[in-house]
């Protein structure tokens, strides 16, 4: 009992974090393809958040790899458990999918909002990271500790172009309200969502992957993951 309870927890955990980190990945790629148009020559800028994208689908791998090993298909949780969806959806009173990234960096004013919100849902996620690590149930399954534990690493040069970009424009940094709504976002999430899923008989796995549109990659060589 007590172990399909903890296999239910980690499927779910998982499942939510394949979620975002594709969700992280594919939006940076709708970021990144304005940010060339608006700042060609700025090649640190670029060249930082290509490294913050290419460690988003890394993450995303890794989790696939660790549910291809499970032999199971991630849960097929939608854009409420999206944290950056819910953030968009509040910032800009759209989807991510409607935003149009050209719109936003041609107005310094919405990329710096923008910059503040994937900010802050860096270090989020990198506080997030941290309690989980001493999760026991996490730290059960060795092979997602390791998980866990790259992303930690990552995280950090994740926040760092979009703070660097403020500072050297002379705009402020999150607001207090920005916070609040970050961390409400989250406690919903972790308080409210998740437990809900939990108890959820219906709640059915993907067919496929999320990335199964996207140029085919072996997960064998996924760091971490070699033992
Ligand atoms: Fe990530
Ligand atoms: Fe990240």
């Amino acid at each position: 009992m007590r172990s399909l309870y903890q296999r239910r927890y980690l499927d779910l955990l998982g499942s939510i974090y394949i979620y975002n980190e594709h969700r992280g990945y594919t939006a940076i790629d709708r970021v990144l393809e304005a940010v060339r148009t608006r700042w060609p020559d700025d090649h640190r800028l670029l060249a930082q958040i290509e490294k913050h994208r290419a460690d988003e689908r890394k993450h995303y791998l890794m989790f696939r790899r660790w549910f291809e090993r499970r032999g199971v298909m991630p849960f097929a949780v939608d854009r409420t458990c999206g944290h950056i969806d819910r953030f968009v959806g509040i910032m800009f009173r759209s989807s991510i999918d409607d935003l149009d990234p050209m719109l936003i960096v041609k107005s310094d004013g919405l990329f710096e909002r923008l910059c503040r919100v994937i900010s802050l849902t860096e270090k989020r996620g990198h506080r997030q990271v941290a309690i989980l690590l001493r999760h026991p149930i996490v730290r059960s399954d060795a092979t997602l500790t390791r998980i866990f534990r790259i992303i930690e690493q990552d995280e950090p040069s994740h926040w760092a172009p979009y703070d660097a970009w403020l500072a050297a424009n002379g705009r402020p940094a999150p607001r207090w309200w920005e916070r609040v709504i970050d961390g409400l976002i989250h406690s919903e999430l972790l308080l409210l969502k998740l437990p809900i899923l939990f108890v959820s008989p219906r709640l059915g796995r993907l067919a496929e992957w999320a990335d199964a549109g996207e140029p085919a990659v072996s997960t064998a060589a996924v760091p971490a993951l070699a033992a």
